[in-house]
């Protein structure tokens, strides 16, 4: 197998044999390509080669009944073609890579500028294209159903009962994060939104490139999450250091602006209306300035993702790389992070809108935090992960130390074997009784440090060390988190897994992916009279702004 797990997963997870990684899988792939097959690739490399992957690709528009033998063969005519696979966006499409990025010009260029009465089209050539045949009665003759890679996960109740069939909570674990993950070929789609978005920054700035960040790239990816991808112009930075060796200085098409704010404020506001204008599919395109990160969010019909767009953000793709090393290291990590981050959205702890609950960035960082306090621990701290950076690896951002290493061979394996089964219970405790006032969460030591400050709870930005990534949280919020971790903790401990699969009752991990007010009231109220009344109001009162939020967005927000 290509798919190789990487090593200490093996140990004792019976489950793993079902476990599919995507972003792994990529770096072997172009390690051959590239002969390093000494060692996988890095994160920077498997991204560069994504993005490279990007440009080489259109995406075709297909009628309802589509001869796949014919469409390639009109598309070989304009060069080799590497990849290709269908899915299904309001009609099928096709994701297609050539082998060279000229084919796409070719491809172009055999096509007339559409002119219809109705519309004016201006001239902007796209890499989206219709595929239509003038005789399709001919072609529906000849056409076998083409194999459509799906681009959502099933719903959580069909997930509920195949996790009932599982033989172990470690094979559940791995069964969710099977049909959760991004698969290869979304993660091919969410590089090409990118890319496409790329085509119209680079109107604008010619040598910018746009790149993905966050779960798209972090191996925490959910199929059905946003993309986050932000401007680069970190070239263009590097060719300005080297000019200051010369005489010269250069008015680098741009004016000169007062603060770096600004110039980003600018920069989102025109791509912004540029893709509101003219980029095809792209619509309700919202401008969000004057927020701590602005941004420029929309919807991107043909691929058919909720794309957030950023300018170029340091620390965040440090952050994407540190949770993507800490994925890679060990099957356990990404199988622990999917089912807490399921198991939150099932209780309502967590929101696709930004509130005052705790976010699946915060909700990662806390399982990381778990990991490195095992015994012995599943993943390095952060400091360790520094001592073990290379001279390439040194990066200082805005003054903070953000090194650490890259090559993931230099990492020793854990000599951890402790089962999911055993993690999964663990966590819940541990947070079940984390001293939440008194202490923060700091994974760069992987130990637990007294609050600098009173917010409920305080995860310290690995990064920026004077911030807390989790000041959103309040204190309800918080409380409501405790309150579900111990009453899953409980079902998981309690539970007699063998009478519960007799009577056909959800068990393990489904047992807990089961709203508990629903499954059975009153063990709920035992478990709560250790609480106090105040903390029940205030779960109450979270409870009710959570269902306040849920109606706004269902008023279509
Ligand atoms: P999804 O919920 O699957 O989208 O996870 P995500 O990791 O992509 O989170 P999100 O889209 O909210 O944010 C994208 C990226 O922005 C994250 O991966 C982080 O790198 C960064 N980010 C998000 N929230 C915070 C925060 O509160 N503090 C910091 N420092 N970075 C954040
Ligand atoms: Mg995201």
């Amino acid at each position: 197998g290509r798919l190789r797990l990487p090593g200490p997963a093996r140990l004792g997870s019976s489950g793993a044999a079902v476990q599919r990684a995507p972003q792994a899988a990529g770096a072997e792939e172009a390690g051959e390509d590239a002969g390093i097959s000494a060692r996988k690739k890095t994160f920077t490399e498997v991204q560069t080669e994504r993005l490279e992957q990007a440009e080489q690709t259109v995406l075709i528009k297909c009628p309802p009944k589509i001869n796949e033998k014919k469409l390639l063969q009109y598309l070989s005519s304009h060069g080799n073609i590497k990849s290709h696979f269908f899915f299904e966006n309001h009609g099928i499409h096709a994701l297609v890579e050539f082998s060279e990025k000229n084919s796409i010009a070719s491809l172009q260029d055999a096509i007339g500028i559409p002119s219809t009465a109705e519309h004016y089209v201006v001239p902007f050539k796209s890499r989206l294209f219709t595929f239509k045949l003038k005789n399709p009665v001919s072609q529906a003759a000849e056409e076998t159903p083409v194999h459509l890679s799906p681009q959502s996960h099933i719903p959580v109740n069909e997930l509920i009962q195949k996790l009932c069939c599982a033989d172990s909570i470690s094979t559940q674990m791995y069964i969710l994060l099977n049909e959760y993950q991004l698969t290869e070929e979304n993660i091919k789609l969410r590089f090409l939104a990118c890319s496409l978005v790329r085509d119209f920054a680079r109107a604008f700035f010619p040598d910018s490139t746009v790149k993905p960040f966050g779960s798209s790239v972090n191996t925490f990816g959910k199929l059905g999450c946003d993309v986050d991808m932000f401007l680069d112009f970190h070239d263009i930075q590097k060719h300005a250091t080297m000019m200051k060796k010369g005489p010269f200085e250069m008015e680098y098409q741009m004016k000169r602006l007062p603060s770096e704010r600004l110039a980003t404020q600018k920069i989102l506001s025109v791509i912004g209306d540029c893709l509101d204008n003219f980029g095809p599919g792209c619509s309700s395109v919202q401008k969000i300035l004057h927020a701590r990160c602005p941004l420029v969010k929309f919807s991107h019909q043909p691929t058919g993702f909720q794309c957030d767009l950023s300018v170029s953000n340091s620390i965040a793709i440090r952050s994407s790389e540190l949770l993507y090393i800490y994925g890679c290291l060990d099957s356990r990590v990404r199988a622990l992070v999917f089912s807490v981050r399921c198991w939150a959205r099932v209780h309502g702890l967590t929101n696709s809108v930004p509130g005052t609950w705790i976010t699946n960035f915060s909700l990662t960082m806390m399982v990381m935090f778990f990991l490195q306090k095992r015994s012995p621990p599943i993943i390095p701290t952060l400091n360790q992960l520094k001592e073990l950076a290379g001279e390439k690896d040194k990066h200082v951002i805005g003054g903070y130390d953000c090194s650490f290493v890259s090559d993931l061979s230099k990492i020793k394996p854990t000599k951890n074997t402790e089962t999911l089964d055993v993690l999964l219970g663990d966590f819940f405790e541990y947070f079940g009784n984390f001293d939440f006032r008194k202490n923060s969460i700091n994974l760069r030591k992987g130990k637990e440090v007294n609050k600098p400050e009173s917010s409920p709870l305080y995860i310290w930005n690995p990064f920026e060390q004077d911030l807390n990534i989790s000041k959103n949280v309040n204190q309800p919020q918080l409380e409501k988190f405790v309150a579900m971790a111990r009453e899953s903790a409980w079902i998981l401990q309690k539970e007699d897994k063998t009478q519960r699969k007799i009577n056909k009752e959800p068990w393990g991990l489904a047992a807990i992916l089961i709203p508990f007010g629903k499954s059975n009231p009153s063990k709920m109220k035992n478990r709560m009279k250790g609480i106090g009344s105040e903390t029940i109001r205030s779960l109450l009162d979270s409870l009710k702004l959570n269902t306040a939020n849920t109606v706004q967005k269902a008023a279509g927000k």
